[in-house]
This record gives structure tokens, C-alpha cells and sequence, in this order.
């Protein structure tokens, strides 16, 4: 339970929020909360908007009893699965923030459709705050932006050897940068990201996770390379010592063919992500890895988000450090360091 003082703070960060959003009076919020799980960020939501002047309610819907850790792992059934009457209530909202994480699901997606503009809010306030969303931030997310979506081709390399491709241009490219003001878009607070697929036949080559590398949902660091051989979209084979174990394992568990598809890739931004979070306790869900400066974030599994068809259950992110990463000739990432002026964090 919060000190008043802690949700006053949290009100009014939630409100810095809300007007990144472009959250205006007479607007609609609607808060999407599982039985008693972020009840705080509920109250605290719904406090800004009203300050705002905005009109908020709270959908709370039954619980899938799912941690939200096993939830980014797994994106199968949801909350609002069959829950007609709780997604037409949704849908009327301009603004929902989903505390349940539908995310890859075609439930978000229905909503999305009708207009609603969604943010995803599951990390805890700390790290909220940390990295707390900036314009500055968005500008240098949307450079990547117009870059991927204009490439033919991505390639990427690590001293450990890494070289894979990727054909693009099926896909459209996904942008986090921590707050949506464009009606029908999807963004996750804390952001810095971007992603996209490759054609679903046209990921080849191999993907080598170096000491140190993490892999989500796992939340653990890479002790021994782990080797991924991609032939034709498809993980073909997982080497290497315990870690590979563990992830080929857990691949296996789903005892599902499109488990191993490889899903999205693409690069991270904020520079306000600590690659140590988890080994501190200051990491949250994963954001910090998934969104650190300079990361280059290796997937597999669903590309149903990206308007694919593969809709498996299984899904891993592989963030990976110090790699090299060419879209097309330009060069992106090189060992870990954004290239691109208009993507170099300002502290650079
Ligand atoms: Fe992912």
C-alpha cells in the first residue's frame, strides 16, 4: 500500500503521462485492470484524467491468473477473450490503458480498429519513471521508423558469431516510443524501441547470444553462447551449453511447429535502459533490456501484432549487446552504439 505522498507523486506523473497523450477535456480514459492487480495505477489514472477533464472509467474484468512475467511469454488466451460486452465498453474510450497486456492479441487489435488509442502500463513506478517518455525520444525512434520501413534489407553481426538476414518489406514496422497520441495506435510506456518481420521465408543465417546477452521471458543473462541456425524463417536448431538447453526446452514445451518461427527484429533507443536491471532489482518486467540503447532485439515465435498469421503461444525476446546492424548499405548499429545522427541519444 502507497504512502499519500507516493500517490500523489504517482497521480501526477500519470497526469505528465496523459498529456503526452494529448489527453483533452471531454475526452474518454478507460483503464483495463484484472481483479485486483493494478488497482494504484487504476486510482491514480483515473485521478489525472479527471484533472484533466477528461470523462474515466475503470473495465475490470476476471483474472487469467497468469503472472505478467509468464504473460510476455506467453500470448495465448487473454483477459478479455470472449468477453464481448468489456471490449465494446473499451472501444468507446479515445484513450485505454492496458494493465493486463493484450498485446499481440485480436482483442487489442479490435479495439485499435475502433479508433482507441491504447498504452500498455505494466511496469512499476520506478521504472516508469526512470524512463519517463520524452519528444526527444520520439523524434529519434521515428528516424528508425522511416528508415525500416523503406529497407529491403537487414542484416546483423556480433563477435560471437552472429550473421543473419532478414528480407523486409511484408510487414509494417512497429514503433514504441512510451506514449500515443494518434488515433488507433498502440505504444508501451517506458519506450525506445522499433520492430518489424522479416518475410516469413526470409530470415536466414546464424544468431549467436554472447555472455551477457538476456533472454526474456526468462529474464536471465546468457552464460554460455547460445546458437540459433535460422534457415527460412524457422529456428532449425538451438546449440550450446545449459542456456541453450533451457531455451530449447522451453521451445519445446509448447509442443507447437510455430514456436519456432523467428519473429520480430530491430534495435533500441532509450538511453535511460540499464542492461543490469534485472542482476539489481531495478529492471522491472523487461523493459530495461528490451529497450536499451544500442541493443539489437532478436524474437521468435508470433508475428500476429505485425498483421502476420503465425499466432503461437510461445514467444521469446532475445535482446543482444554490442552487435552490428546494416539496413540495406547504411549502417545502424555498430557494436552496440547507434550510427545515425538523428538516432544518437543527446548525451552522445
Ligand atoms: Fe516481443
Amino acid at each position: 500500500m502507497s504512502t499519500g505522498k507516493e500517490i500523489s507523486d504517482m497521480v501526477s506523473l500519470f497526469r505528465k503521462e496523459l498529456v503526452l497523450c494529448g489527453v483533452k477535456e471531454g475526452e474518454t480514459v478507460a483503464v483495463l485492470t484484472e481483479l485486483n492487480s493494478y488497482t494504484e495505477y487504476a486510482s491514480a489514472f483515473m485521478a489525472a484524467a479527471k484533472d484533466l477533464g477528461a470523462h474515466t472509467y475503470n473495465v475490470n474484468v476476471m483474472s487469467t491468473s497468469m503472472s505478467m512475467d509468464a504473460k510476455f511469454g506467453n500470448f495465448g488466451a487473454n483477459a478479455l477473450t470472449g468477453n464481448q460486452p468489456a471490449i465494446d465498453a473499451l472501444k468507446q474510450a479515445d484513450l485505454m490503458i492496458d494493465t493486463a497486456l493484450l498485446l499481440f492479441s485480436p482483442e487489442q487489435r479490435e479495439i485499435q480498429e475502433a479508433g482507441t488509442r491504447i498504452l500498455l502500463v505494466v511496469e512499476p513506478i520506478d521504472v516508469l519513471s526512470r524512463m519517463f517518455p520524452t519528444q526527444e525520444l520520439r523524434d529519434r525512434v521515428e528516424a528508425g521508423e522511416r528508415r525500416l520501413e523503406k529497407a529491403k534489407h537487414l542484416r546483423f553481426t556480433n563477435q560471437a558469431g552472429t550473421d543473419v538476414s532478414y528480407e523486409l518489406g511484408a510487414y509494417p514496422v512497429l514503433s514504441e516510443y512510451g506514449y500515443t497520441d494518434t488515433p488507433g495506435r498502440w505504444d508501451h510506456w517506458p519506450g525506445g524501441f522499433l520492430a518489424t518481420s522479416g518475410k516469413d521465408d526470409g530470415v536466414n543465417g546464424k544468431v549467436v547470444m554472447a555472455q551477457g546477452d538476456i533472454v526474456y521471458p526468462f529474464k536471465s543473462y546468457v552464460r554460455d553462447p547460445i546458437e540459433f541456425t535460422v534457415r527460412s524463417g524457422r529456428v532449425v536448431d538451438v546449440k550450446g551449453g545449459l542456456d541453450a538447453r533451457l531455451v530449447s526446452d522451453y521451445m519445446a514445451s509448447f509442443k507447437d511447429p510455430k514456436a519456432y518461427a523467428v519473429s520480430h527484429i530491430g534495435w533500441g533507443l532509450n538511453h535511460k535502459a540499464v542492461w543490469t536491471g534485472h542482476a539489481t532489482g531495478v529492471g522491472g518486467i523487461g523493459m530495461d533490456g528490451r529497450a536499451f540503447y544500442g541493443n539489437v532485439l532478436f524474437s521468435t515465435g508470433p508475428n500476429t501484432e505485425l498483421g502476420g498469421t503465425n499466432n503461437t503461444a510461445c514467444h521469446m525476446d532475445l535482446p543482444m549487446r554490442d552487435c552490428t546492424l546494416y539496413l540495406d548499405d547504411e549502417l545502424i548499429v555498430k557494436e552496440g552504439d547507434m550510427v545515425p545522427k538523428d538516432m544518437r541519444a543527446p548525451a552522445n
